[in-house]
């Protein structure tokens, strides 16, 4: 059974080890959480922090007193540093992250790592050059819920996996203005919250797409794959090589009844798995297992999971600053999400 790591995986042997000397990048409000997980797992040592926004900043550096304020990713780049954490907006990932790993340093980066497959494996390219250690924040594979489901899903619970309902509804939809400029954006609502789908969707299979379709809307009307044009609403299903299909649906500002819908079902022809948000809340989530009509929990709050991925990256870099192969799934991924845009690159 899955149990969180006590403490926030911070075990006594960590003080015995060199902590990995890290800078962050971007520490707006993803940036500034991923900043406190780690700083309380003390896998490693915050040193220097960068931010366009004196004030973000200054925020962030009072939770890190002895680290140093730089100006920009260049003069992060000058300190002795093993890794960068980016967290900055979703177009500026690529670059960033490759001048990081240019410069031999390990990075863990928001996601989507980049915008178009293209682009992501570009990054992944630049890590194996150097062979540092490339992690992403698909934060929800470290959900308790999410962790007992894969453990199921491994172990053969519920025979074979042929189907799966995944949803992700924001019904706020983002507050921050970047999100909705597709050049910094690099997408709607799919980039932002249908990521998370299509990498559950083929971490949960370990399996490629072989086909997918889709419908994009932007505020009730069907869109085409413009540029320009920001989707708030997608469906897509996807068809993958082990034969199981995943029907995707995922929003900003949907008329959803609640803050938030989110929901990943996983069905097979002995048992389904289910997770599903409580209360409308973005960070409780319930997950049952199925048998016919039947119904058990395996999983309830409260989790604290935000902040597992860049501790459990923490972790690893503390124990080698090699390349791990494993980030490959990242560009699966945006190949989905280049097929669910129907983007000819
Ligand atoms: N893993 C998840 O589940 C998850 C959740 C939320 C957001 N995100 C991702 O995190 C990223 C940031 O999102 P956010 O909501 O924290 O945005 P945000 O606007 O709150 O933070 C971004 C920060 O980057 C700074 N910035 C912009 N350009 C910069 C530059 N060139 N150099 C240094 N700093 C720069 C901004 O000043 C800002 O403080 C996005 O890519 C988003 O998709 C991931």
């Amino acid at each position: 059974m899955f149990e969180p790591e006590p403490n926030n995986g911070h075990t006594e042997n960590d003080d015995k080890r060199p902590r990995p000397r890290l800078g962050f990048l971007g520490v707006g409000w993803i940036g500034q959480h991923r900043l406190k997980s780690i700083a309380e797992a003390r896998h490693a040592e915050i040193v220097g922090l960068a931010d366009l926004n004196p004030g973000v900043v200054a925020a962030a550096a009072l939770e890190v007193p002895g680290a140093d304020v730089r100006e920009s990713l260049e003069q992060l780049l000058l300190m002795d540093l093993d890794g960068i954490v980016i967290a900055t907006p979703t177009a500026l990932h690529a670059e960033q992250a490759i001048a990081a790993l240019d410069a031999n340093m390990a990075v863990f980066c928001q996601k989507p790592l980049a915008r178009t497959e293209r682009e992501t494996q570009s990054v992944i390219d630049a890590a194996r050059r150097a062979d540092r250690l490339l992690g992403v924040d698909m934060s929800y594979r470290f959900v308790r819920g999410v962790r007992e489901i894969k453990e199921r899903i491994d172990a053969g619970a519920i025979g074979d996996l042929y189907a799966m309902d995944l949803v992700f509804h924001n019904a706020y939809g983002p507050d921050k203005s970047w999100y909705y400029d597709p050049k910094l954006a690099g997408g709607g609502c799919l980039i932002d919250l249908g990521i998370h789908l299509v990498d559950l969707a083929l971490w949960m299979t370990r399996a490629n797409f072989t086909e997918v379709s889709s419908r994009l809307y932007a505020q009730g009307k069907p869109i085409g794959p413009e540029a320009h044009r920001l989707e708030d609403y997608v469906t897509a299903r996807l068809g993958l090589d082990s034969g199981a299909t995943a029907n995707l649906v995922c929003s900003w500002h949907l008329n959803a009844g609640a803050d938030a819908v989110i929901g990943a079902s996983f069905y097979g022809t002995k048992g389904g798995l289910s997770l599903r948000n409580v209360n409308g809340s973005f960070y409780d989530f319930i997950a049952e297992e199925f048998i016919g009509t039947e119904r058990k929990v395996i999983a309830t709050p409260p989790d604290s999971w935000g902040g597992r991925a860049v501790v459990d990256w923490a972790g690893r870099l503390a124990e080698s600053r090699a390349f791990d192969p494993a980030i490959e799934s990242a560009a699966a991924v945006a190949r989905v999400i280049d097929a669910i845009y129907q983007r000819n690159e």
